[in-house]
């Protein structure tokens, strides 16, 4: 099956570089994603070979499928809605998700039944369709890199279809311990196990997670085999940040958003898919608790907060954003003045006006109960103006990077977090300039492209398995 003139470098991911709308007058837009992995990939391009394999999400990403148009090095695949539904929703977001992150907990406990039997049958066709896809793309030999929980199942599939590749597969989230990990039912823990397993080469953001791959491997697979590990943290991409920071609708945006916060206060920024792992409500509980423990800071500090919206097909995380505008609601009626409103809460997405809170902030709140890594705790030290002061989670991996000049918080802990929220706000200005510097070192020490080019560079160095 192997191509003569195929791809030499493959990145396969559920969320691919580009997506697709139709316009009211029936042609097609596109838009540019953003975060690491796209910028990662731009270091090798099209030009030099390589392919991006992604899901077509939207009807336009549909559209642009069946007219045959789309960007170079870009191939999407037209999964049927109702598998990528079940994919996506049911097995990805519902299972895995919530087992790395370990979200589980009652009422929301899981339930294995043949319902999930279904979805875990499209997950497997899903997973199924980019392994052949990346088989009929891939030259003799080329390197794949695999990303994340949506694509578990596709390593093995794809080692089967073609010995000849060099594969690796990425996990941007945590890893679950074992003794979370065996909720799953065996036979899919073990079908996961081996799927990831049948790549050269395994990549995680931390150590951390990698250790709990490897207990799992060991306890409900036959342990790593041939598979090696890898830790890549990935970092903030300074260059891109700071001129994309400094373009004109980031500076209007500045302007609307010192209106809503108001003359000579102090922000609390934080930013986030809306989305339970990242804990927004315990958040705006420790703001609160902050108000309650300190009244010097009624009408002196206000907390913006951009919670976008996320996986809206899913009730648990439809419920979460609508607990999150309520929480921010009574915050505002139970404290706020006729010209102060403590907290700005926006909903709608908007990255430039992201880049304008990361500028504004005096302090960056990240306080996820479990992530992967949390680049928004590596891209406010590096945006910020004045260099904010990070309050962060000890569960997020940027955790094992920032930690020491951070003031770290566990995320369970409404109280503390209030605390280091309050010593934030009052670090001495030469303190938080020389923490802010370090952040900004240690956020920006793997920049995306690099961070593509060692795990590139590592899997070709792999032995054939
Ligand atoms: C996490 C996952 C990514 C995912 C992103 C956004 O970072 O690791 O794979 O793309 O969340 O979630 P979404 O479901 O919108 O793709």
């Amino acid at each position: 099956m192997a191509s003569t003139h195929g791809a030499e470098v493959l990145v396969a991911s559920n969320r691919g570089p580009v997506s697709y709308q139709v316009r009211e007058d029936g042609s097609l837009g596109a838009k540019r994603g953003g975060g690491g992995l796209v910028s990662g990939l731009s270091a090798i391009g099209p030009d030099a070979g390589a392919l991006w394999v992604c899901s077509a999400l939207s009807d336009g990403d549909r559209e642009a499928v069946r007219q045959g148009v789309g960007e170079p090095g870009v191939r999407m695949l037209p999964i049927p809605p109702d598998v990528h539904a079940d994919a996506y929703n049911g097995i990805a977001n519902s299972v895995l998700w919530f087992v790395h992150h370990m979200l589980y907990q009652t009422p929301l406990e899981p339930v294995f039944d043949a319902e999930f039997r279904r979805q875990w049958a499209s997950y497997e066709t899903y997973n199924r369709a980019f392994a052949e896809a990346l088989a009929e793309e891939a030259a003799e030999g080329a390197a794949v890199l695999v990303q994340d929980y949506h694509l578990t199942l596709v390593p093995g599939m794809l080692r089967a279809l073609r010995p000849d590749l060099r594969i690796a597969h990425f996990s941007h989230t945590p890893w679950a311990p074992p003794e979370y990990f065996r909720l799953l039912p065996d036979d899919i823990a073990h079908q996961v196990l081996t799927g990831m397993l049948g790549a050269d080469r395994l990549g995680f953001l931390t150590r951390r997670w990698a250790d709990a791959f490897t207990a799992c491997a060991e306890r409900f697979a036959d342990g790593l085999g041939g598979t090696e590990i890898g830790v890549h943290g990935l970092g903030a991409d300074a260059d891109f940040l700071r001129r994309r920071a400094h373009e004109q609708d980031v500076n209007e945006r500045m302007g609307g958003l010192r209106e809503e916060i108001g003359e000579g206060r102090k922000t609390i920024v934080r930013v986030d898919r809306t989305e339970l792992s990242k804990n927004i409500v315990r958040g705006l509980l420790a703001y609160r608790a902050l108000l309650e423990e300190h009244p010097e800071w009624h009408t002196r500090v206000v907390h913006v907060a951009f919670a976008y919206p996320s996986r809206q097909d899913l009730a648990v995380y439809r419920d979460y954003t609508a607990e999150v505008q309520r929480v921010a609601q009574e915050i505002n009626d139970a404290f706020g003045t006729p010209d102060w409103t403590p907290v700005v809460l926006h909903v709608k997405d908007d990255f430039a006006r992201s880049l304008a809170a990361y500028r504004l902030a005096d302090v960056a709140l990240v306080n996820p109960i479990r992530d992967g890594m949390n680049l928004v705790a590596k891209e406010v030290p590096v945006v910020s103006d004045e260099g904010c002061a990070l309050v962060l989670s000890r569960e997020a991996g940027a955790y094992e990077e920032l930690g020491e000049d951070a003031l770290v918080v566990n995320p369970y802990d409404v109280t503390g977090t209030a605390r280091a929220l309050h010593e934030a706000l009052t670090m001495p200005a030469g303190e938080r300039a020389e923490r802010a510097k370090r952040l900004m070192a240690a956020a920006t020490a793997l920049p995306p492209k690099q961070w593509f080019l060692d795990q590139l560079q590592a899997l070709r160095g792999t032995q054939p398995s």
